[in-house]
């Protein structure tokens, strides 16, 4: 998810040169990792202070709706983002605005503070 999001976020910053065919493979692979079945990605029992390095909240499991919701939100925002990385370079600028509020918004309801 961070892999093909830091191609999409160089792009939209200038600070690699915009690419409508990468674009759309980075936008399309960030689709799929984001449609990925949760069960194997947060295993219950690997939160924060129960493992090592973990910055998982105990609420991916105690409110596994709303995490189910923000995986959702990333889904849908990386959705359109396939077609808009495609576009042209303001296209994916709008685009990743809906992405990068999907990650902010799970991040600050299910993921820990640093080690
Ligand atoms: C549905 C929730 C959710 C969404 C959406 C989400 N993340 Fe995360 N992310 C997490 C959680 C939870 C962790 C902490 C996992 C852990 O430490 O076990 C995390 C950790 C990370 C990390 C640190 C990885 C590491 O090795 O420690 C990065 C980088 C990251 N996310 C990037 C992103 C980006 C970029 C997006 C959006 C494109 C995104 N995430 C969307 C929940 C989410």
């Amino acid at each position: 998810i961070a892999y093909h999001t830091g191609i999409l976020g160089g792009m939209a910053k200038g600070e690699t040169e915009y690419n409508a065919e990468m674009a759309t493979a980075a936008a399309t692979n960030l689709h799929a990792a984001a449609g990925f079945e949760p069960g194997t990605l947060w295993l219950e029992g690997t939160e924060q202070g129960a493992v090592e390095g973990s910055r998982a909240k105990a609420e991916i499991w105690s409110d596994s709706e709303g995490f189910n919701d923000a995986f959702m939100a990333l889904e849908t925002a990386s959705a359109d983002m396939i077609e808009a990385a495609g576009t042209d370079l303001d296209a994916l600028k709008a685009g990743m605005g809906a992405v990068g509020k999907a990650c902010g918004a799970c991040h600050d309801d299910y993921r820990g503070p640093k080690n």
